[in-house]
């Protein structure tokens, strides 16, 4: 079946109207710039609903990217839309903070292992930066090691150096190692014995344009023992993987035990909040520092994230997105192998990352993640996919459907 390829006239004229108005039009990765091949992908969204949304000129996708991580239970879940609306109906923003907060406290702590109290904020960024000034006032030390490629927001110190605004003092007091080697983070430790505040990485490497890895055997475990001989914080940033993996912090499925963990993207099935969660031995530093912004009492949010986090844990999200995670990305390679390339998927199955053997850049990649949006299936080239609960298998049929005349195509231009 040969399908009409999506036309975007009103989604362009509405981007070239932004572009008077609003600096580049759409700002960060969801710029048509940053999303290569130009003019393949869709500008806006008008509706979602499940696992797909429509642009503003009426076409449809299913899709993979699931606001970069936030849907995870379906757009429009009721179970949270009704929560939401219940605690909207009481008070959302106001002078105080809401009892649900409380409540949401208490269940994160009841939730995951490590924590014994929970605080919360609006971004990924403000729950690692948080961290950061918790380790830092709990050890009076500056310095951390971070993992090169490892993105945990978008704070100057965080950010690449070459940014534009970025100030090399910026990054004074971060060092970057290798993913999975142990002999750098024993060195870089040894070197700066007593410096070092806290160790910040995701509990599993998924930087952008690169295969994602997995930790090595053992790697997690002897970092661990390390950390704790140099009285070094660890921190978890499952901002991304939360609740993908397992529901308890990705670090249970990865065997270790940090001392504060960040989450933010799906905690709330796309309302905004993040949340930091610790150990009791940070709690005094915790409450010391002071972080705050003019909505992170949003009460609504905080009822979204209460009724999402109990339906995830109520239908068992973390097995059940694994397995479409790995029928998907199964499927996907099939195809590919029978017409005759390798695709590999790195990283796990429920955020896996794709790319084309046959290339050393992703340039094929790109081309047939265009043609896959211009049939209806939304896949980033540049960045692992997230899966949701709300994909259907019939979802699914229709992808590998899509995917396979999409790679037809590209096999047949290139
Ligand atoms: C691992 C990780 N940490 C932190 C962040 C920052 O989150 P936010 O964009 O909500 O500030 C992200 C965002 O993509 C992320 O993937």
């Amino acid at each position: 079946m040969n399908r009409k390829l999506h036309v975007y006239s009103r989604g362009r004229a509405l981007f070239e109207r932004a572009r008077k108005v609003i600096p580049s039009g759409i700002p960060g990765h969801f710029n048509p710039v940053v999303q290569k091949p130009h003019g393949a992908y869709p500008y806006y969204a008008q509706s979602s609903r499940g696992a797909r949304f429509r642009d503003v000129d009426g076409n449809e996708y299913i899709d993979y990217m699931c606001a970069y991580g936030p849907m995870i239970l379906g757009y429009g879940n009721p179970v949270v839309e009704s929560a939401y609306r219940a605690q909207m109906k009481k008070a959302d923003t106001c002078t105080l903070a809401s009892p649900v907060m409380v409540e949401l406290a208490e269940f994160l702590v009841d939730l995951v292992p490590i924590a014994d109290w929970a605080t919360f904020a609006k971004n990924g960024a403000d729950a690692t930066n948080m961290a950061v000034l918790i380790a830092r006032t709990a050890t009076g030390r500056r310095k951390l090691i971070a993992i090169e490629g490892g993105y945990h927001g978008s704070s100057p110190w965080m950010l690449s150096i070459e940014r534009g605004g970025i100030d090399p003092a910026d990054h004074q007091h971060v060092i970057r190692i290798p993913w999975n080697d142990i002999d750098a983070l024993r060195r870089t430790l040894d070197q700066n014995h007593g410096e070092v505040a806290a160790f910040i990485s995701s509990p599993y490497h998924h930087p952008v344009y690169q295969d994602n890895e997995l930790p090595a055997a053992g790697y997690w475990p002897e970092a661990h023992r390390l950390l704790k001989k140099h009285g070094v914080v660890s921190i978890c940033d499952d901002v991304r993987a939360g609740f993908r993996i397992d529901m308890g912090g990705s670090n249970e499925y990865f065997g270790y035990r940090p001392d504060l963990i960040c989450f933010c993207k799906a905690i709330a099935n796309g309302y905004p909040i993040s949340a930091v969660a610790g150990r009791d031995s940070l709690k005094d530093a915790a409450g010391t520092i002071f972080q705050t912004g003019s909505f992170w009492f949003s009460a609504g949010a905080m009822a979204a994230a209460l009724a999402c986090l109990q339906e995830l844990a109520r239908i068992d999200a973390p097995a059940r997105i694994l397995e479409i995670g790995r029928k998907f990305t199964e499927g996907l390679t099939n195809i590919a192998a029978g017409q005759g390339l390798m695709l590999k998927a790195s990283g796990m199955p429920s955020m896996p990352y794709l790319r084309m053997e046959h290339e050393s850049g992703i340039e094929f990649h790109q081309a047939l993640c265009g043609e896959c949006a211009r049939r209806g299936l939304f896949m980033a080239s540049h960045h692992n996919l997230f899966v949701s609960a709300a994909h259907t298998e019939q979802d699914l049929e229709q992808t590998f459907a899509i995917f396979d005349e999409a790679l037809a195509a590209v096999r047949t231009s290139c």
